[in-house]
C-alpha cells in the first residue's frame, strides 16, 4: 500500500522535543514495513515566526512562501535524522520523491511551490504517486463543524463528504482567525482524485491505528 502522511510542523516540532520526533520516526518506520510511506512535513510555529519577520522587512508573499518552504525542508531533515531507512536527501518536487521511493520505503519531503501550504502539497503528492491512503496528522481529533478551540458547540464528524467539507472550510476561511485542518486546495485535490483521506489527532501512537483502520475515536474519514 502507498501512504502519504502529512505531518504538520506544529504537530511534529512541538517544543523541539527530540523524544517526540523520535517516536514519530519509529511509528513511520513501523508502518513502512510492507508499505511505501511518503511523509510531508510542515513548517509550524518557526515558519510563522520567519514569515512574520520577513513581512516586517518588506518581503512580498511569494518570498515569504519561499522562506516557509525552506523551514518545512529543515523540519523534514530533522525527522530524517531519526529515520534509519529514509534517504538523507529531501526531494524538491514530486518526481524526485517518486524516484527516491523506488529504492526506499520511506521518503520525507517539505513544501514545494509558493502559493499554498503543505496540506495541498501532500494532497498533490498523494495524487501523483497514486496513494491508497492520505493521512493528515493535525492538532485536533478530526473534522468539526466549526473551530472546536473557539466554539465549544462544534460537532465532530466520524466521516464527511469532500463537498460538504469544502462548504465548511470556505465559511471558516472567510472569518478572521478561522483555523481548519485542511485547506481549500487540498480538499479540491482529494475530491478530483478520489483519495481515501483520514484527518486525525497527530500523536505518534495514532499513526499505526489509522493505517489499520482504527480511527473512529481519533479522526474523521473524508470521502471523495
Ligand atoms: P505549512 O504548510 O507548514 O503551514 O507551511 P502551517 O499552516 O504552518 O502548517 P503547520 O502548522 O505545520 O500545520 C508553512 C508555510 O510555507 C509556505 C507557506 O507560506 C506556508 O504558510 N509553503 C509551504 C508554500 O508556499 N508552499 C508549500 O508547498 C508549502
Amino acid at each position: 500500500m502507498k501512504i502519504v502522511l502529512s505531518l504538520g510542523g506544529s504537530v511534529l516540532m512541538r517544543d523541539f522535543d527530540a523524544e517526540r520526533i523520535r517516536r514519530f520516526a519509529e511509528a513511520i518506520e513501523e508502518i513502512s514495513e510492507g508499505n511505501k510511506v511518503f511523509v510531508v512535513v510542515g513548517g509550524g510555529k518557526i515558519a510563522r515566526e520567519y514569515i512574520k519577520t520577513a513581512k516586517r522587512l518588506g518581503a512580498d508573499n511569494t518570498l515569504c512562501d519561499y522562506i516557509g518552504i525552506e523551514v518545512t525542508r529543515i523540519n523534514a531533515m530533522l525527522l530524517c535524522s531519526a529515520l534509519s531507512n529514509a534517504p538523507k536527501v529531501i526531494p524538491k518536487d514530486f518526481r524526485e520523491a517518486y524516484e527516491l521511493s523506488l529504492n526506499h520505503n520511506v521518503v520525507v519531503m517539505g513544501g514545494t511551490f509558493p502559493g499554498h501550504t503543505t496540506d495541498a502539497t501532500s494532497a498533490l503528492l498523494a495524487e501523483f504517486v497514486k496513494a491508497d491512503l492520505f493521512l493528515n496528522a493535525t492538532s485536533v481529533d478530526g473534522i468539526y463543524s466549526d473551530d472546536p478551540r473557539r466554539n465549544p458547540n462544534a460537532r465532530r464528524f466520524d466521516k464527511i463528504k469532500a463537498d460538504e467539507l469544502l462548504k465548511i472550510v470556505l465559511k471558516l476561511s472567510a472569518e478572521a482567525g478561522g483555523n481548519f485542518p485542511l485547506d481549500v486546495l487540498s480538499i479540491k485535490i482529494i475530491q478530483r482524485s478520489g483519495i481515501r483521506t483520514i484527518v486525525f489527532l497527530g500523536e505518534p501512537e495514532n499513526i499505526k491505528r489509522v493505517v489499520e483502520g482504527d480511527y473512529a475515536e481519533i479522526g474523521t474519514l473524508v470521502e471523495p
